[in-house]
């Protein structure tokens, strides 16, 4: 990914103009009922340092709002820790959970910012290769028991799945917990685009799926996509208490939690009624659409629709040319802006990341670019 930065920057500074679809920041502006609680609680004086768990407001929202969303019953007064953004979510669970020399599962391919953290815990990535069947990549459960081996400790999955955009299903989950059982692993489930899903796919908890994953599953979130909050860096994990201890420590002597104003904020995000969400996940079938258009029609070429998030993959897998060598080719030739599937993976080999996080004229012109370099790659391809 800094790879492709670089290019980009090398690009710009020689004043080429570029359209961008890589990034996976939303961007609208955070909706002003939520803007409003922070700077109400700045006037109240709520600038002190926050309980290092996280305030008792927004802990409690957060229990309320599993319960009402995913169906989850966990006590806010010790099964639920605010974390700085779901980033420091992960780091802290994968903190907890790892000794030196355990092995962590990551579907491939994969989020680019889970493998840095396991490193830095003492840990081995270990990836689980998905395969693309009916326009959909999925891990099956035979994969996951071919990459297991003795020294695995955690299985690490993000529903909706970025960058691919599957939603598992009732039965896919159903098959992974058996799987956790069965070996004895750990769950971090990284459910940050639970929000956004299309054409009927909805965000299923694994651990309201599979009750028995519960006592081995640390739940992730956070407001960044949801309400447009990625600067805020506010998020929330919840599992059974021994593991949030484990967790709390590692935010104790380190981030000691967003800003107490900014927690207020994020209960009021999370209880107030939910219509901004609703908004902006309609913007974003609306751009979903806006994607699968412009790219159809081109031979040996076709968008995966996505069932949740804000990326698409287009599937080159019939050209038969590296995913960095087109994506170079757009970036060089066509001044567009997007990631090599084989960065996430070599399961992602063929294919292509396309953001629609951002919409308006940004998207449009990037979409032309796009559709114009593909048609010319793949038609220049003999
Ligand atoms: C799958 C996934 N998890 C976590 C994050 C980071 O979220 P946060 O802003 O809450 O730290 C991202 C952001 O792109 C993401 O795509």
């Amino acid at each position: 990914m800094n790879a492709i930065l670089g290019e980009v920057r090398t690009l710009q500074a020689a004043g080429v103009p570029l359209a961008s679809l890589m990034r996976g920041e939303p961007d609208f502006p955070t909706p002003a009922h939520i803007v409003e609680a922070s700077v109400k609680a700045l006037q109240a004086g709520r600038t002190g340092y926050p309980d290092n768990r996280g305030e008792k407001g927004l802990r409690e929202a957060v229990a309320v709002k599993l319960r009402r969303d995913n169906g989850l019953t966990y006590d806010p007064a010790t099964e639920i820790l605010i974390t700085t953004g779901a980033t420091f979510g992960i780091y802290a669970a994968l903190m907890a959970l790892i000794e030196d020399g355990d092995q962590v599962l990551l579907p491939d391919p994969v989020y680019d910012a889970y493998q840095s953290p396991v490193r830095l815990a003492g840990g081995d990535c270990r990836a689980v290769p998905s395969k693309i069947q009916d326009g959909r990549f999925m891990v099956t459960e035979e994969a996951l028991e071919a990459a297991w081996t003795p020294a695995a400790k955690l299985l690490v999955l993000n529903t909706p799945w970025n960058p691919v955009g599957t939603v598992p299903t009732r039965a896919e989950l159903e098959a992974i917990a058996q799987f956790c059982e069965r070996r004895n692993i750990y769950l971090i489930s990284d459910e940050i685009y639970e929000a956004i899903t299309y054409d009927g796919h909805t965000h299923l908890s694994p651990a309201a799926v599979a009750p028995q994953l519960r006592e081995r599953t640390i739940l992730v979130n956070s407001l960044s996509k949801t309400y447009s909050m990625t600067g805020w860096r506010v998020g929330y994990c919840a599992g059974p208490a021994p593991l949030i201890q484990a967790m709390y420590l590692v935010l104790a002597q380190s981030s000691r939690g967003p800003a107490t104003f900014v927690q207020d904020a994020a209960a009021v995000a999370l209880s107030a009624p939910q219509d901004c969400v609703t908004q902006m996940v309609r913007e974003y079938a609306r751009r979903r659409a806006q994607v699968q258009t412009a790219l159809a029609g081109i031979p040996g070429a076709a968008v995966l629709p996505p069932e949740g998030g804000f990326f698409a993959m287009a599937d080159l897998r019939a050209w038969g040319i590296a995913s960095n060598k087109v994506r170079q080719r757009l970036l060089q030739e066509f001044g567009v802006v997007v990631v090599h599937g084989a960065a996430y993976g070599p399961a992602g080999e063929g294919t292509l990341r396309v953001s629609f996080a951002s919409g308006g004229e940004a998207l449009t012109k990037g979409l032309e670019k796009l559709a114009q370099g593909l048609s010319e790659i793949g038609a220049a391809r003999g």
